[in-house]
């Protein structure tokens, strides 16, 4: 059952009612739940419209990319899906789905949120030089039929308080209090990168592709020069990234040769 937004969040998306276009609109909001994707997905499914969105405080299933689990304990973030009904531009919404996470977080709270290819959100590591911990995920979920894809889930997870995390997490992981050393407006954060979000699909679907692939680049530096390796048929490559190509394919060059990765785990060393 969906329940009453909370005041703080209500306030925040107040305060981006013209800046959002249809995002938000409309707003599901649950306390705790198995996880937002799944709930969008229902709502589709039951022809919400473009735009409706699903917020959580907390996940029992909450899932990451490559069938992980996106570890979601009550008090640690928030959790949100949008759906989004353009086919046309499912291709590139995982991409732009960084791009509105990180600007979103950028224009909250001022923290120089960063891409990591595809779309792990992640800030420097103040203790570590070079590494990165990461702070949002994002994972874009297509519905398809025999035509194609119907329409897109764009899950989003963001690290907003320290937490409890496994012992796996807990030397790659932040959270946004962490970094800044002061309390977060989670409700404002959620609002802003919905504000991105709108500004991103708007591009998108007015034709500027290369305009959400150009800030892809100007927030993502390791997607340059980065050293990473992968493994195909068994056998591990090594290589140094050298950006992006128009679809979003990361490209690496390995012993002369540039690879074009479009899926799959990618190891950054
Ligand atoms: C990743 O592995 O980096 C992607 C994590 C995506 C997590 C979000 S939280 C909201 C939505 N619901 C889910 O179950 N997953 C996504």
């Amino acid at each position: 059952m969906p329940e009453a937004v909370p005041e703080d969040l209500a306030v925040a998306l107040a305060s981006s009612a013209d800046r959002r276009g249809a995002f938000g609109q409309p707003l599901i909001f649950l306390s705790s739940t198995g996880s937002t994707n799944d709930v969008a997905q229902r709502l589709a499914d039951n022809g919400a419209p473009h735009g409706a969105v699903v917020i959580a405080l907390a996940q029992t299933a909450g899932r990451g990319r490559q069938g992980r689990e996106w570890f979601s304990p009550p008090g640690a973030g928030v959790y949100m899906s949008v759906l989004i009904r353009n086919r046309a531009i499912a291709p590139l919404l995982t991409l732009a789905g960084g791009v509105a996470v990180a600007d979103g977080i950028r224009r909250a709270t001022g923290l120089p949120a960063a891409i990591k290819w595809p779309n792990d959100i992640v800030v420097r590591d103040a203790h570590a030089p070079g590494r990165r911990r990461k702070l949002a995920g994002i994972l874009a979920e297509g519905s398809t039929a025999d035509s194609g894809v119907q329409h897109v889930v764009v899950g989003i997870g963001i690290n907003v308080r320290p937490a409890d995390y496994p012992p796996a997490l807990v030397n790659r992981v932040t959270s946004l209090e962490r970094e800044l050393g002061r309390p977060v407006d989670a409700g404002l954060v959620a609002s802003e990168i919905l504000v991105a979000l709108n500004e991103q699909v708007t591009a998108l679907e007015s034709g500027r592709r290369s305009e959400v692939l150009d800030r892809w680049r100007s927030l993502s530096p390791s997607a340059v020069g980065g050293q990473v390796s992968w493994s195909i048929s068994g056998e591990t490559i090594a290589g140094t990234t050298a950006g992006i190509d128009g679809d979003g394919a990361l490209l690496v060059r390995s012993a002369g040769a540039t690879h074009r990765i479009i899926s799959g785990e990618v190891r950054w060393e």
